[in-house]
């Protein structure tokens, strides 16, 4: 098992307004101008300060660096050990640019955050008592109150103070609709979504927003709540977020038609679901857990499913997302941000995500994750020990206002940080998808019928999705056994994916399957799915799905076939595939 100690053991159970567009406050030009100006001031000092920390941190050259990592026999993860190349870098805060949208109608989003003389390396201060994440639908009215009061401080601050909510918000932004370009590789975009900086950069990002709040009122034993989406008693928009409408906890841009009593669909779709009624009750719970099964136990079966593609040094973003990155993350951004918005302002769109507190509570459950995977059986389901990802860095603004430096190995025991999650039972970790359980024969018959409806060829791709197709993919190993599948998980890569950014993109990926039912089915082997987003990158970016099928293959009963048949589901948005292969992966 990974360093993690299991201290908290897993409990498992049985297994059952058509508003405008959100006001923009900081968006005017005055302001603008003059932080631009600010950082053009600041920039000289700052440098100083940013090699005199940097020379704290030597680092190898590329070549250097490599040849050291082969002679220890220190080999990367999920991918080639020969593209080892440098830690991605904190970006610099004086090239911070405009983070624009890319819907043709650009409105000018200044994300940037105030520039500082000095950079600090973190460095975990001293407490004393672990900090308790609490369940959001849980807690009682002392500390909602509690919550409320430390986020109105926050709001509270003016907007030039790096603390203040806005300021927080724009964390988000910036780094992720694209203001920062790679430190030492302009013109290269800096971006936190779509592979392994995922996770840690958002516990970063929630760590230090959970310290301000602290700091605020005074209490460093405050502790963030989390929305726990994978409990049937979490499955809706925590109340303490939704019924007061005078609290500081309160969005008013957030979807009408998701509010409470809404049972939320892990596996939303905007298009599809759109003016549907919702599914009955326990179906829709038991296709959430089912949901969350595939993504976290039989869909994570190694590093690079759950953590998502590597990502280094002066590469292109976006090589390819985690599974819980994928789903329910992303469906839950949709479901929350108001579909009437033009950009599914606040939580449907990144640059604006940061602006609902909800946001924070949402990501709670989504770091949360991460520490439970680490508990869950299997050899692999522990943290990347490539170098890359453990030294690349970010920067945030702490609870004294002080910039600092973390790294990603910085982050990876949340004790170090300070805090836990309340323990809570995990009722998806039983809860497999319904085996289809026919013959072999049958299945052989099926797919037999299935192949004389039209397959696609694999030579025609690359493929706009503008209806379902399907495609024979062969398998280049088959009958595998038991110590075989442990040691190496087949995978199903959806490569070369083109899509527009600027809108909500999903599409389905089933496997041997004749009616693509939906989440519930041992055959639905995942989805493509992402928020708007602004690239900068004028070339095209080229994203991978990833998806662990091992399990699936057994319970379609597809183990010792020599091909599987692959059906892509379009649901909304524009989609162009390059291209679907199996490979085999520690
Ligand atoms: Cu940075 Cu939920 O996204």
């Amino acid at each position: 098992m990974a360093s993690l100690p299991l201290t908290q053991p897993l409990t498992i159970t049985g297994s059952s307004t058509t508003t405008s567009l959100c006001p923009f406050p900081r968006n005017n030009s005055i302001l603008n101008t003059k932080r631009r100006e600010a950082h053009v001031r600041r920039s000289l000092s700052s440098n100083a300060g940013s090699e005199e920390a940097s020379s704290q941190w030597p680092q190898l050259g590329k070549v250097d660096r490599r040849n050291v990592l082969l002679g220890l026999g220190i080999t990367g993860v999920g991918s080639n050990p020969l593209a080892m190349a440098d830690p991605i870098a904190a970006p610099d805060l004086t090239k911070c640019g405009n983070a624009e949208l890319s819907d043709g109608t650009v409105l000018p989003v200044d994300c940037c955050p105030p520039t500082a003389l000095e950079i600090i390396d973190f460095k975990p201060p001293p407490f004393t008592k672990l900090r308790v994440r609490p369940v959001a639908h849980k807690v009682d009215k002392e500390y909602i109150a509690k919550y409320n009061k430390a986020l109105s401080l926050m709001k509270a601050l003016p907007d030039t103070d790096p603390r203040s909510f806005s300021q927080q918000a724009d964390v988000h932004c910036a780094y992720c609709n694209s203001a920062y370009d790679q430190t030492g590789y302009p013109g290269v975009e800096l971006q936190v979504h779509n592979s392994w900086l995922f996770y840690p950069f958002h516990r970063w990002y929630l760590y230090f927003y959970e310290r301000i709040l602290g700091k605020l009122i005074g209490d460093p034993t405050f502790a963030i709540p989390f929305w726990n989406w994978d409990h049937p008693d979490g499955m809706k928009m925590p109340s303490m977020f939704t019924s007061d409408t005078s609290s500081a906890l309160y969005d008013v841009n957030r979807s009408p038609s998701h509010q409470p009593p809404y049972v939320i669909d892990l596996d939303y779709s905007p298009s599809q679901d759109a003016g549907k009624p919702a599914k009955p009750y326990k179906q829709q719970v038991d296709e959430n857990l089912t949901t969350m099964y595939k993504q976290m136990v039989s869909g994570a079966n190694t590093q690079s499913l759950f953590f998502g593609g590597d990502y280094r040094a002066g590469e292109p973003p976006e090589n390819s997302p985690g599974s819980v990155e994928s789903r329910p993350h992303i469906p839950l951004h949709i479901i929350c941000g108001n579909e009437n918005n033009k950009n599914g302002e606040d939580m449907g769109n990144f640059y604006s995500a940061g602006r609902d507190p909800l946001f924070y509570c949402h990501h709670g459950n989504v770091d949360r994750m991460w520490s439970l995977w680490k508990q869950l059986p299997g050899k692999k389901k522990n943290d990347i020990t490539d170098p890359d990802w453990l030294n690349a860095t970010f920067l945030f603004y702490d609870e004294n206002a002080k910039l600092v430096r973390v790294k990603v190995a910085g982050c990876l025991d949340t004790k170090k940080l300070g805090y836990v999650y309340e323990q809570v039972d995990l009722p998806w970790l039983k809860k497999k998808p319904k085996s289809k359980k026919v013959a072999k024969l049958a299945v052989g018959a099926a797919i037999a019928a299935e192949s004389t409806k039209g397959l696609t060829p694999l030579s025609a791709f690359p493929i706009a999705l503008k209806k379902a197709i399907t495609v024979k993919v062969p398998r280049p190993k088959k009958g595998r056994s038991k110590a075989e599948k442990e040691e190496e998980e087949e995978i199903l890569v959806i490569e070369g994916i083109d899509y527009d950014k600027s809108t909500a993109v999903k599409f389905d990926v089933y496997v041997n399957d004749e009616d693509e039912a939906g989440p519930e089915k041992s055959e639905f082997a995942g989805s493509f799915v992402t928020v708007p987003h602004n690239t900068k990158n004028k070339e095209k970016t080229y994203t991978k799905l990833k998806l662990g099928i091992t399990e699936l293959l057994e319970d379609v009963g597809a183990d010792d076939d020599e091909d599987v048949l692959v059906t892509l589901v379009p649901k909304s948005g524009n989609v162009t595939v390059g291209g679907v292969k199996i490979v085999y992966e520690y």
